[in-house]
């Protein structure tokens, strides 16, 4: 199984993509995670979109070619950082690669919310036409306070956080299966 993780943040950083790249080195042995940074997309143009500038091609061959998308999200005022949504649009528009391809969610914050507002609105996002994703439900990770979570390595040292991803992962790998 082919993952892509898309990352809402460009931050050098960023918690949201050191969570990625943690679930990437924890579960190696259990599926491929690539890990897309978002730094290098253009802002969505309609003008140009039937002759995209070559980081939006070789960014929606990732996804196409991914059997799934997991999207780690930060929060921003309250819902989906700008970044995210311009990835969206583009892979919303002309061959719409992500239309019937499984999605789950997860984000991280320094409030003890854990981007439950982002997750909400982002997962309304994923039904819209143009993406078409059906999403996990049933297994939110939310990352509260992710500032106290992660050493200066890079891992996660909450042992509940640890233990309640190993289940989710599991989980959306399994639910995943049925799509591939
Ligand atoms: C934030 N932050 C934030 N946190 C939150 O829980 N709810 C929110 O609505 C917001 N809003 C917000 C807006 C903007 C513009 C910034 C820069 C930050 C704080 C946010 O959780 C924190 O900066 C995270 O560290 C961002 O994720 P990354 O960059 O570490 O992945």
């Amino acid at each position: 199984m082919k993952v892509v993780a898309i990352v809402g943040s460009i931050r050098k950083e960023s918690y949201n993509m050191q969570l990625a790249t943690y679930i990437q080195k924890r579960y190696t042995e259990k599926f491929e995670l690539e890990v897309l940074s978002l730094r290098d997309l253009p802002m969505y143009d309609q003008d140009v979109e039937n002759e995209a500038p070559q980081a939006v091609l070789d960014f929606k061959a990732k996804v196409k070619a991914a059997d799934a998308v997991l999207w780690v999200t930060p929060e921003y005022n309250g819902t989906v950082p700008g970044v995210m949504v311009n990835a969206i649009d583009w892979l919303s528009r002309v061959d719409k690669v992500m239309i019937g391809k499984p999605s789950f969610i997860m984000g991280a914050s320094m409030g003890n919310l854990g981007t439950v507002k982002a997750q909400l609105h982002l997962r309304d996002i994923l039904f819209s036409p143009g993406i078409s994703s059906p999403v996990l439900g049933g297994n939110e990770v939310y990352v509260g306070a992710v500032h106290t979570k992660f050493d200066a390595e890079g891992n996660l040292t909450d042992e509940g956080t640890v233990k309640f991803l190993d289940q989710v992962i599991e989980n959306f790998l399994n639910w995943m299966q049925k799509y591939a």
